[in-house]
This record gives structure tokens, C-alpha cells and sequence, in this order.
């Protein structure tokens, strides 16, 4: 599997996404993706799959060392103590000493950068993570937050799909030598069916949602589509075999004046526009 490389963590480019999958036919479809070949489970402590992720991966019988596993501490977790706290369950969960990856979810305006990029970095010092990073940081939020970091954020995890223009986070991201990791790359659904995307699709005998996520990852970006049916596992796994055309690529960069933002609860921040 290729990677993307920032800062020392070598991402899978195409990992998994295991929002949603819970319980009985979650732990399944978590299983099935590994089988598939993700090597890259994503997580987090919202999800309520912590335990789920940890099953599935002791059923694949795939070595801890082959597999790159983020998991995300809540913006209401913040606080040193609430945040130690919160990663300490989730490792008990997945019952593992240390992911690769460790994020916050949410920024918290409440919370100063110092103390949450502070607990960031304490549980990096302690070996419980490999790696750290964030997730919907804006270009004012990474200012500070990396002016408040001892040791380098390897990514921020962001919505990035066709129908959003991110270019300016994504920029600031890059220059702090971070990878983007695309979240909802196939925009929960909404890329099926779009006429740009199924032809460019047709012309290289594969479906709308691949084209998405090839549109990614031809860029560098990091994917983590999500689904809990294995076909659709399968066909989001497929998509290094074939390249876009410049031309293509561009046609699909200007699907962006859809602006679609699928991802926006009350906690989020002030968007980049
Ligand atoms: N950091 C954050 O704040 C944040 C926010 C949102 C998501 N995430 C992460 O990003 C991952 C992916 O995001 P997401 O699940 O919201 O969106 P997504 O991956 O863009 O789309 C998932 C949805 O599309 C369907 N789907 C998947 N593959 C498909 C295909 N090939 N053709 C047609 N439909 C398809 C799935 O349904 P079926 O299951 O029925 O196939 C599911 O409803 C999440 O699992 C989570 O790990 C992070």
C-alpha cells in the first residue's frame, strides 16, 4: 500500500472509516474490511466502536505492526485530566498500549491550545501514540495550535470531497509539513450519481465513488471511506490502479462551486471560505 509520509508517519493512503459500525454486524464489517486489505482502521471515541475495532482486529489475525490504527479524543475531553482519561478507555477498548495515531476530533474554544496540544503531546511522550494530529482545524486554529506543539501534528483530518473547496486549509496544513486525511471523500454518499464523475468513471471502467477517491490520492491525500457493506469495501479499495487525466482532474476540481459541506454540528468551527 502506498503512503503518505509527514513528519516521520508513513499513512496508508487508503484507510477505513468505522463511523457507524457498532455491535454484532459492525464488528463484522470491520473484519471484512480488514480482510479486504485496509490496513488503516480509523476510530474514535465518539464512534462507540473502540471495543469493535479491537475484536475485529484480533479475529483478522493480522500482526499489530501491519496495521496503522487512529483513534480521536473528543472536543468535550480536552482538559489534561478529561483527555488522559478518555485516550486510557479507548486503549483499554481496542486493547492495544499505543495507536499510530492520535487526534483531536473537534477543536474546543474553551480550551486553550497549551493545555489540549499540551495533553496531545504528553500522551506522544508516553508512548501511547506514535503520532499526533487534529482533525477540522482551520488556517487560524493551526496557527496556534502549532505554535503550542513540542512535537510535529502529522496530519489534520478534514472534509474533502469534489463538491468542497478546502484549498485554503489544505494549503496551510501542507506547509506546517502535515498530510490532509480526507474525511467523507466520497461525500456520504453524494458522489454516485453525479454526471462528471460517473462519465470520467466510465472511461476507466470504474464507478463514481472510485474517481473520487482517485481524485484524492492522486493529489497525496490520505482517504478513509467508510461502508459497511464489503462490495462497496472492495470497490473503495480498488482505486491506485488507474490514473486521472490532467484534464480530468481539473474538470473534477471544479465540481467544487457545488459547495457542499456534509459535516457541520454545532461545535464546529469558523470555516475557512
Ligand atoms: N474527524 C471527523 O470529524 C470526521 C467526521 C466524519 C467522518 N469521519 C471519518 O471519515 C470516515 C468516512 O466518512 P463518512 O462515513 O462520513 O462518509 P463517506 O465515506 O464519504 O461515505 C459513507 C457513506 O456512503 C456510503 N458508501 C460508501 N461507499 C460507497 C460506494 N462505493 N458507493 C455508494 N455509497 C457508498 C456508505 O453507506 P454503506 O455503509 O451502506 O455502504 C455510507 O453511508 C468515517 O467513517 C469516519 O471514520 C471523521
Amino acid at each position: 500500500m502506498e503512503v503518505v509520509e509527514a513528519h516521520g508517519a508513513k499513512i496508508p493512503i487508503v484507510g477505513f472509516g468505522s463511523m457507524r459500525l457498532k455491535e454484532d454486524a459492525g464488528r463484522e464489517a470491520i473484519l471484512s474490511a480488514i480482510r479486504t486489505g485496509y490496513r488503516h482502521i480509523d476510530t474514535a471515541a465518539f464512534y462507540g466502536n473502540e471495543k469493535e475495532v479491537g475484536d475485529a482486529i484480533k479475529a483478522s489475525g493480522v500482526k499489530r505492526g501491519d496495521l496503522f490504527i487512529t483513534t480521536k479524543v473528543r472536543d468535550n475531553n480536552l482538559k489534561a485530566d478529561d483527555f488522559a482519561r478518555s485516550l486510557d478507555n479507548s486503549l483499554k477498548l481496542l486493547d492495544v498500549p499505543q495507536v499510530d495515531l492520535l487526534l483531536i476530533h473537534w477543536p474546543n474554544a474553551q480550551v486553550p491550545h497549551a493545555e489540549s496540544i499540551g495533553a496531545l503531546n504528553k500522551a506522544k511522550r508516553e508512548g501511547l501514540t506514535k503520532h499526533i494530529g487534529v482533525c477540522n482545524y482551520t488556517v487560524e486554529l493551526l496557527k496556534g495550535a502549532q505554535a503550542a506543539t513540542k512535537e510535529p501534528l502529522v496530519t489534520n483530518q478534514i472534509e474533502v470531497h469534489p463538491f468542497l473547496d478546502q484549498s485554503k486549509v489544505i494549503e496551510a496544513s501542507r506547509g506546517y509539513g502535515m498530510a490532509i486525511t480526507a474525511y467523507c471523500p466520497i461525500a456520504r454518499g453524494r458522489v454516485p450519481g453525479n454526471p462528471v464523475l460517473e462519465r470520467v468513471g466510465k472511461a476507466h471502467g470504474k464507478t463514481a465513488s472510485q474517481v473520487s477517491l482517485r481524485w484524492l490520492t492522486q493529489q497525496g491525500i490520505v482517504v478513509i471511506p467508510g461502508s459497511g457493506k464489503p462490495e462497496r469495501q472492495k470497490e473503495n479499495f480498488e482505486v491506485l490502479d488507474f490514473s486521472l487525466t490532467p484534464a480530468e482532474m481539473d474538470e473534477i476540481t471544479a465540481l467544487k462551486s457545488a459547495h457542499v459541506r456534509v459535516v457541520n454540528p454545532p461545535q464546529a468551527p469558523k470555516w475557512d471560505v
